[in-house]
């Protein structure tokens, strides 16, 4: 008898101690061979059933206060997750002074928002629209346990304890499935991949492979800023850690009251308290471009041609309006803006070259689209 129960336990103590040590199924990165993948903080590793769960909640106008938005109000999947505004406006009708930046392969971000070096997670990104009150977005500050207490209702319940099987719904949990959803927003299997990437020769038109040796040229520099497969300097992965800082002045504003940036928005410096921050914003990624207008932190370039008119006049000179100035003559404007000669035909290669970073199957895949039922 003595020696029966003996094996039994010995047998449950093996269960319990294989049933700790078996891992849910590695996650799948939908990241063609030869791409490196992402970091992910130890602290929350990445899992379909927390992936299925941001989802839900990035769809739901349960997560600000009075229930009017969600993340998806201001990030709008045919817009690859960026919004047709030039700047945002959030729950109560505030105004961003910012452009959303588009959702595209931010897992791969360094730094996060448009001028930051010290926000380096997405948990920690996440927080501002939740609970940020200049501007408000979701305004959740002073609310927070009427809106908690939407997510311990409905289908919640079951999907949070499938992705966090030892925590409590909580704003930890929320913002780290929010996090995991949005690392899961990977494009790189647009036609520059087939073509960069995959060996397809023509899946690119002539014009687009004159545009990208533009792009690629010393004497346009695109590439300095936004280079790597990625099309941003501030990438980082498991091969590559970054150690520059990825800030530019491209010399949008000299306006002639601070004789800087509008004193509303004076990018890194408004962090760093470094004088010559001033005007320096993260160099975002190209992928998807096309779709994400209008252009720059503040909106304020509305086509895609336009803004190659503005790199090749070297910055911008305002005549009128609030922030008259010639940007093109900041002082602390990079030395890589510098203008160039750019016939029409350069223009609509250049153009035609950025079209095929659009990436059609990020653009309407339902994994990323709102799920059936949202409560
Ligand atoms: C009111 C509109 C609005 C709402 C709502 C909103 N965002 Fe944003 N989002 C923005 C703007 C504007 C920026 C740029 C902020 C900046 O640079 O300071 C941004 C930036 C981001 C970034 C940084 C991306 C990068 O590449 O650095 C992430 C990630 C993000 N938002 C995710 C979310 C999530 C998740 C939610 C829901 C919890 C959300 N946002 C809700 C407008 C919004
Ligand atoms: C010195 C670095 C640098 C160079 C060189 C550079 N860019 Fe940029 N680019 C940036 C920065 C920084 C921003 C954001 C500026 C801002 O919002 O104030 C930006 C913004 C953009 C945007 C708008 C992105 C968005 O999401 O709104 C496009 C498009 C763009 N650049 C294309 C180009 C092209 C094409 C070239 C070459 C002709 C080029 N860039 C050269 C740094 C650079």
């Amino acid at each position: 008898m003595k020696i029966y129960s003996l094996i039994l336990i010995a047998c449950l103590l093996l269960i319990i101690a294989c049933g700790k040590d078996a891992k849910p199924p590695e996650y799948q990165w939908p990241i063609m061979a030869g791409f490196p993948k992402p970091q992910v903080p130890a602290d929350n590793p990445m899992s379909e059933a927390k992936v299925m769960l941001g989802r839900k909640i990035f769809y739901d106008n349960a997560l600000s206060f009075n229930q009017t938005q969600s993340c998806a109000s201001c990030h709008q999947q045919a817009f690859a997750f960026a919004e047709s505004r030039h700047t945002s406006t959030g729950a109560t009708g505030q105004a961003h002074r910012r452009n959303a930046l588009a959702l595209v392969n931010v897992a791969y971000n360094k730094t996060l928002t448009w001028a930051h070096d010290g926000i380096t997670s997405i948990e920690q990104q996440v927080l501002i629209p939740m609970f940020g009150e200049a501007p408000i977005e979701l305004g959740i500050t002073q609310h927070e346990e009427t809106v908690l207490n939407r997510f311990k209702q409905g289908d919640y319940p079951a999907l949070f304890s499938a992705a966090f099987p030892d925590e409590s719904i909580s704003f930890v949990t929320i913002s780290q499935a929010l996090a995991s959803f949005v690392r899961s927003l990977i494009s790189l299997d647009a036609p520059f991949d087939q073509y960069a990437y995959q060996g397809e020769d023509t899946a690119i038109s002539e014009a687009a492979i004159r545009g990208m040796n533009l792009f690629f040229s010393e004497k346009l520099e695109c590439h300095h800023c936004h280079g790597g497969f990625n099309f941003t300097q501030s990438t980082s992965h498991e091969r590559q850690i970054l150690d520059r800082r990825p800030f530019h002045n491209t010399g949008l504003y000299f306006t002639d009251s601070t004789k800087g940036y509008p004193s509303k928005d004076i990018g890194l410096a408004e962090v760093s308290e470094i004088m010559r921050d001033n005007g320096r914003f993260r160099a975002p990624t190209l992928r998807n471009i096309e779709v994400t207008a209008p252009y720059m932190h503040d909106g304020s370039i509305t086509t895609l041609g336009e803004v190659l008119d503005f790199y090749a006049a070297g910055g911008r000179s305002l005549m009128q309006g609030e922030f008259v100035g010639d940007g093109r003559k900041n002082p602390l404007k990079s030395p890589f803006v510098r203008g160039f000669e750019m016939t029409e035909q350069d223009k609509q290669d250049l153009l035609a070259f950025l079209a095929t970073l659009t990436d059609q199957t990020f653009l309407t895949n339902p994994k990323f689209g709102p799920p059936e039922q949202v409560k």
